[in-house]
Formats: structure tokens, C-alpha cells, sequence
């Protein structure tokens, strides 16, 4: 229930009217269903926890009681003043701080788990942003994701790459809806342990570039 905002502007990265409709999305996101896959994805985790680019806090509420401390790292200024805020009522001591996944601002060997969720999307450069997390993670750490994926039908496919070159990462805060989140996070060094496709939102009658999504777990390998 700490809640350091120790903005160093140098890792800042704004994006002043993403941050906003984010935050307002990601209220109707709750409803829809998100808030139970945040629950699944956080389920077991122990000890100190680091969350990569927490957004606005929608993850604190549901760590479970068993994680220690959770070092939120987040860039977005706007979104990092809702996470602090978030942090005060969050059931586990979260400390929010300002930091990129490309420069984690941890030690290495210093974290029992880290946390992915709805990122690497918006990541240029994901093997860097693994490759940190490989780093601060402990030998036996574990790495949760929930993250878009590409889609398993081509028709989908070229509809994801079409957004992706044109409007969507505009207006989504620089997110690529076709990637291969666990081909990344396998060539980064981890095994992959856990992995469920998700559907979100779950609606069946209408899929849109964002929708292909993967929630699972990762080890990292020796
Ligand atoms: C779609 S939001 C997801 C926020 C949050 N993880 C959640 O589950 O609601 C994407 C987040 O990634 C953050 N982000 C973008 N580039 C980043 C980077 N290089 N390092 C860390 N976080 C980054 C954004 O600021 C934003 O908070």
C-alpha cells in the first residue's frame, strides 16, 4: 500500500490522450471479463513481484495475498499518478516507479516473478524488454503474461497486419496486434509452461485485430 511516484524524466514516455482513453477503457475492460483473467494470471504468486509498464493499476487489486511487494514500473506519467493511486487501496504493498521494460530499474536476481500484462504490444524492441526481465528474475522466478497474440486464421492475420501498418498503433498507444508474444518470450531464454488462448473481449459474434490474446506462465532456462 506504498505509493512512490519518483518520476525521472528521462524514462518518460507520454502519451497524453491514449493515457486518458485507456484509463476510461479499462474501467468497461474490468466488465467485460478482464478483471477474472487478471486474477487468473496473478493466481500463486509469491514473494516480490515485479509488474512491467503497470498502466494504471488495474492489476493491484488482484495479487493475492501470498506476494510480499510488487514494484510497479510504469512510464506513462498520467497512468503512473492512477497507479500510485491505486496503490493505496491495493491488498499487498505496491510501489509504483517510473522506468522502461528496456532498463529495468532492479537489480539482477532480485525478483520471484514478473509480470507482463498487455504490453510487449506496445514494446519496440520485446527481446530487450525479456531479456531485462530474464535478468531481474531469480533462478527459480516465474514470468506471467496476458498479451495479444496473432491470430491462428490468416484471414485474421492480414486484417491484424492491415491495422497494425495504418490506425491502430496510433491510436492504441504504439500496440501491434500481430505478434507472437511466446516465440519472443522463448527466444529470450524461458520455457514456457502455461498457455491458454483467450478470447477478449469473449464476444463470439464480432473479432476485431485485438481480440487473439495468450495468458501463461514461463520459466526461465538455465
Ligand atoms: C495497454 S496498457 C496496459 C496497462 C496495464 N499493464 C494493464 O494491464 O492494464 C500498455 C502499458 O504499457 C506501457 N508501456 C509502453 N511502453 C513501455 C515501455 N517501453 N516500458 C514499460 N511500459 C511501457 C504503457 O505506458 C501502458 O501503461
Amino acid at each position: 500500500m506504498v505509493a512512490h511516484d519518483t518520476a525521472l524524466p528521462s524514462t518518460d514516455l507520454h502519451h497524453p490522450l491514449f493515457s486518458r482513453f485507456y484509463a476510461g477503457v479499462s474501467r468497461w475492460m474490468e466488465a467485460q471479463g478482464m478483471a477474472e483473467l487478471r486474477t487468473e494470471l496473478l493466481a500463486g504468486l509469491t514473494g516480490r513481484v515485479v509488474e512491467i509498464g503497470a498502466g494504471n493499476g488495474r492489476n493491484f487489486a488482484h495479487y493475492p495475498s501470498t506476494v510480499t511487494e510488487v514494484l510497479a514500473v510504469e512510464p506513462e506519467p498520467y497512468l503512473r499518478t492512477l497507479a500510485a493511486r491505486a496503490a493505496t487501496t491495493a491488498p499487498i504493498p505496491v510501489t509504483v516507479v517510473a522506468g522502461r521494460a528496456e532498463q529495468l530499474p532492479l537489480p539482477d536476481r532480485s525478483a520471484d516473478a514478473a509480470v507482463l500484462c498487455l504490453v510487449l504490444c506496445s514494446l519496440p524492441d520485446r527481446p530487450a524488454a525479456l531479456t531485462e526481465a530474464r535478468r531481474v528474475l531469480r533462478a527459480s522466478g516465474t514470468l506471467r503474461f496476458l498479451e495479444h497474440t496473432i491470430a491462428a486464421t490468416p484471414g485474421l492475420r492480414v486484417v491484424q497486419r492491415a491495422a497494425d501498418a495504418t490506425l491502430w498503433p496510433r491510436f492504441a498507444g504504439g500496440c501491434h496486434t500481430a505478434t507472437d508474444p511466446a516465440a519472443v518470450i522463448r527466444e529470450a531464454g524461458f520455457e514456457i509452461t502455461q498457455l491458454r488462448p483467450v478470447r477478449f473481449p469473449v464476444t463470439r459474434w464480432f473479432t476485431q485485430p485485438g481480440t487473439p490474446h495468450v495468458l501463461g506462465r514461463a520459466a526461465k532456462l538455465r
